[in-house]
């Protein structure tokens, strides 16, 4: 039984597999995605395969209108996950702001907790490492405005041109929000495009929490992963905009050759982003729309919830434990300290335990570093995982530590 759930390599689609953000999916994505697969159409233009992308149209005005964008002008396009939701965004972020020249002022600011996959963006557009300023968060993992707002004004000072801003609403480490009204106030004030990195926590706007995401509606762009909270399969990531128009002055590029397919006057997907052949990612999340309903799907976020609660109770009703960030959106994060032991062997302690529990295979849980020391990090969001096999976790890891701390 355990080698099954682990077997070789890891699947993040188990109940107990709580690394990075899992892969829990729904069978209903499945059959969106035989549709796409089987059918094979190109979906980079209306006029190559009209139901596909009127599908995924209306599933991205849906979301807009739950992330509170604006109506008329909002749009956004179905790519591959969160890193090419943020990449696609901050491009647009550089030419609305910098404009044709001036790339070489632009700066971009993120928080220490921002995903790697933002740095790694920044650089494909062109942004060089030193013009990234990384701003310290408060002891809850947000974002410091204050410090942004200094690091902003030091940099218009210093004759740099200060063009993005990169909030994150649920951060990977810890389910942390970013305080958005506030960075959004700093971006209007100064001029600088807002992005929310929602690529894990926007599916919080379906459910009850949703004023966690208070201000998300002021973002200029916004990523949200449906392969993550909204039960996917790979590869399903959108990008929302405030104004589509912005996406499209960045990418359209109408090649002679494919001016037949562009006739009507539609915004093609092939407009919206860096790709040209693309299959309909969001013909699945169309069809599990269509069948669990936006109820469905809220109430398999808030078990999210539910289930980091559970495994942060038990955390704290075992011996040697520090909660070192408490559950927030489906994520918690502890370690274990016991007396005596330096804050080193603690570290290697807790790394100890998580390569044991992963080849033991009942459960994945692997480390993360917090404040610069190393703690078990739980990201807990597959619908049929249950109260006992969160329970069931914790103690297997205290378990597990005993074992490792025995003469
Ligand atoms: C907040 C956040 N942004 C971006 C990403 C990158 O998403 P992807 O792996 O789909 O490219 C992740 C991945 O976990 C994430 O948690």
């Amino acid at each position: 039984m355990e080698r099954d759930v682990i077997g070789y390599g890891y699947n993040a689609d188990h109940a107990r597999f709580l690394g990075f953000v899992p892969g829990a999916t729904t069978a209903l994505s499945w059959l969106g995605d035989v549709i796409a697969a089987g059918y094979n159409r190109h979906a980079g233009s209306f006029a190559n395969y009209p139901a596909g992308c009127v599908a995924e149209e209306g599933v991205l005005s849906w979301f807009c209108e739950r992330a509170g964008l604006p109506a008329g002008t909002a749009g956004g396009l179905f790519v591959s996950g969160g890193s090419m939701a943020n990449l696609t965004a901050l491009a647009a972020a550089r030419d609305a702001v910098l404009g044709e020249g001036g790339w070489e002022r632009g700066v971009a600011y993120v928080s220490e907790q921002t995903h790697s996959s933002v740095a790694k963006g920044l650089h494909v557009i062109g942004v060089p490492r030193d013009h990234v300023r990384v701003v310290p968060c408060d002891d809850a993992f947000r974002m410091d405005v204050a410090a942004l707002e200094r690091a902003v004004a030091a940099d218009e000072a210093a004759g740099l041109r200060p063009f993005v801003a990169v909030a994150t609403a649920g951060t990977t480490n810890t389910g942390s929000v970013d305080p958005l009204r506030e960075v959004a106030r700093v971006c209007r004030a100064h001029g600088l495009w807002m992005h929310v990195d929602g690529a894990f926590g926007a599916s919080v706007l379906l459910t009850r929490h949703r004023g966690m995401l208070d201000g998300v509606e002021l973002a200029d762009s916004l990523s949200w992963d449906a392969h993550k909270w909204l039960f996917q399969t790979y590869s399903c990531g959108m990008v929302l905009v405030r104004d589509r128009a912005h996406l499209v002055s960045t990418y359209a590029a109408h090649p002679e050759y494919l001016r037949d397919l562009e006739e009507g006057g539609a915004t093609n997907p092939w407009d919206l982003g860096p790709e040209l052949t693309r299959p309909a990612r969001g013909l699945k999340l169309w069809f599990t729309l269509q069948t669990m309903g936006s109820e469905g799907l809220a109430a398999a976020v808030e078990h999210g919830f539910d289930l980091a609660r559970w495994a942060q109770d038990e955390a704290e009703r075992t011996r040697d434990v520090e909660v070192v960030s408490p559950a927030q959106m489906a994520m918690v994060n502890f370690r274990f300290a016991p007396a005596g032991l330096s804050p080193e062997g603690c570290d290697a302690l807790n790394a100890e335990v998580s390569r044991r529990m992963c080849e033991g295979g009942y459960a994945a849980v692997f480390t993360t570093e917090l404040r610069g020391r190393r703690c078990l990090r739980i990201c807990a969001i597959h619908p049929e995982a249950t109260e006992a096999d969160m329970r069931g976790v914790v103690r297997g890891l205290r378990a597990i530590c005993d074992e490792v701390l025995a003469p």
